[in-house]
């Protein structure tokens, strides 16, 4: 789905991404890892259009993307959910799903009822518990409100989806329902990029882990070829277990 090759770019002197590559396939979630400063959003910027890389390239479904904003990145099917959800608070879920592309009737007024019963369909296959078509979204649970940003997202045809984050502000049990997305997501041929702090989460979700450490990938690894213990090495110290693969930024032997 996604091939990003030796990418770099800087702010000034400071080479915040250098000589990185990522890449994911359909259906793969891929956690990025790092210390705060490591250039993981920054990486993830640059695919989401908000950045201009300096040197690299990438390529979406097997073609070069020239992917200079996240108009271009939207077009590819490249959807970022934000830590800080952009939805429209003092309207309900489906309003949110259709915000600025409404279904009308004939007659050029809103149709509410095909609006609600298309968000029914999609929520109900993303958070079969959700049931709170008629409230405003401002009333919603951190996970309930992840959900229909996602909805929205996979409405608009996403295939790649990129989650830095995504359960940072929430408890136990929201998380555990952001989990139940994404494996739901999974299912679909989404891809997922999740960047995340929480070593458990990435265990429990990804297939593959990629480590970043002072703007270099460390390594990368089929996440049940390396223990959590390996993977905080990568993280603090650089280093590579043998079950990953070694990038640019790996500490030498
Ligand atoms: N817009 C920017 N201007 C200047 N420096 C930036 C900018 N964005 C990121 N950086 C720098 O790039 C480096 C990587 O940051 P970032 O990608 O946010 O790391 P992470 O997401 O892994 O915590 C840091 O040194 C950060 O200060
Ligand atoms: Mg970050």
């Amino acid at each position: 789905m996604v091939e990003m090759e030796d990418i770099s770019i800087a702010f000034g002197g400071i080479h915040a991404v250098e000589g990185a590559s990522l890449n994911l396939f359909p259906g793969e979630v891929v956690a990025l890892l790092g210390h705060n400063g490591a250039g993981k959003s920054t990486l993830i910027k640059i695919l989401s259009g908000a950045y201009r890389r300096d040197g690299g390239e990438i390529r979406v479904g097997g073609r070069p993307a020239a992917i200079a904003n996240p108009r271009d990145a939207k077009a590819l099917g490249i959807e970022t959910i934000y830590q800080t959800l952009a939805l429209a608070d003092n309207v309900d879920a489906a309003a949110n799903l259709f915000l600025g592309r409404e279904i009308l009737t004939p007659w050029g007024t809103l149709d509410d009822a095909a609006m609600e019963a298309e968000a029914r369909k999609v929520m109900g296959r993303l958070n079969p518990n959700f049931r709170r078509f008629k409230e405003p979204v401002k009333a919603l649970s951190g996970g309930q409100r992840q959900s229909v940003a996602i909805a929205r997202a996979i409405l608009f045809n996403a295939r790649i989806l990129i989650m830095d984050e995504p359960t940072a502000a929430l408890g136990p049990q929201e998380t555990a329902q952001v989990g139940e997305l994404v494996k739901e997501l999974k299912k679909d041929g989404i891809g997922i990029f999740l960047i995340s702090h929480d070593i458990h989460d990435v265990f429990e979700l990804a297939d593959r882990v990629v480590v970043m450490k002072n703007g270099k990938v460390v390594g990368e690894a089929q996440t049940s070829a390396v223990t959590k213990d390996e993977v905080l090495g990568m993280i603090i110290l650089g280093k590579c277990p043998p079950g990953a693969r070694p990038g640019p930024g790996a500490m030498a032997d």
